[in-house]
């Protein structure tokens, strides 16, 4: 058997999706991926807790005082030197160069909370895109998954979950409906869809 894809998740907050990857590995859901650190670009965020209690080892590569050029050096050797295989951005609020994702085609996966290509691109994110689908008044959202490419949310699409809107939703109402009917969902599955290739292709 092949070993499994070395994965490490990427976190920048609350970490409710990298809970839900940690869950679903531990009941057998994500075969063909092992996560073999999480990292955060801030210190102090709850989803280095989470990686803790689940006895995943956390690094903190800090962007605010370096910049995106160290930021990419660090994360860079930080990966290279527990052979990650396989990125998935779970809540990571920042935006990779093209010489950062060119290294990685068809490697590093993201969640976003709409239906690409809506309510998506550079400024869209957390309630904000929830924000956007409200003030536009859209009856139908919900979450994707895709690779990372050069271009902020235009990778190609893995899976998509939609989600009605109610006429009472507000942006907070939303977004944790999305995470509950979709992200929590989708993204599992989708990684062991991505994991399970890169498996078969190693
Ligand atoms: C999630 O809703 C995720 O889809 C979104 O931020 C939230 C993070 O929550 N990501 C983006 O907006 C990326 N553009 P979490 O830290 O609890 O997983």
């Amino acid at each position: 058997m092949k070993p499994r894809v070395r994965t490490a998740v990427l976190v920048s907050g609350g970490g409710t999706n990298l809970q839900a990857i940690i869950d679903k590995s531990a009941e057998g859901a994500i075969p063909s991926a092992e996560i073999v650190v999480v990292i955060s670009d801030r210190e102090g965020v709850y989803a280095l807790e989470r990686a803790d209690k689940a006895g995943i080892p956390s690094e903190v590569v800090p962007f605010k005082e370096t910049g995106r050029g160290e930021f990419e050096r660090r994360l860079a050797a930080a990966l290279e030197s527990r052979g990650v295989e396989m990125i998935v951005l779970a809540g990571f609020m920042r935006i990779l160069s093209a010489d950062f994702t060119a290294h990685y085609p068809n490697r590093i996966l993201n969640i976003h909370p709409s239906l690409i290509p809506s309510f998506c691109g550079e400024g869209f994110y957390g309630l904000k895109v929830h924000k956007a689908a409200l003030d536009y008044g859209v009856k139908v959202t919900g979450a994707t998954v895709h690779f990372v490419n050069e271009i902020p949310d235009g990778g190609r699409i893995i899976m998509q979950k939609a989600v009605y809107i109610d006429d009472n939703d507000t942006p907070e109402t939303l977004q944790k409906r999305v995470m509950r009917e979709a992200e929590w969902v989708i993204y599992p599955e989708a990684i062991e869809k991505a994991a399970s290739e890169i498996r078969r292709s190693k």
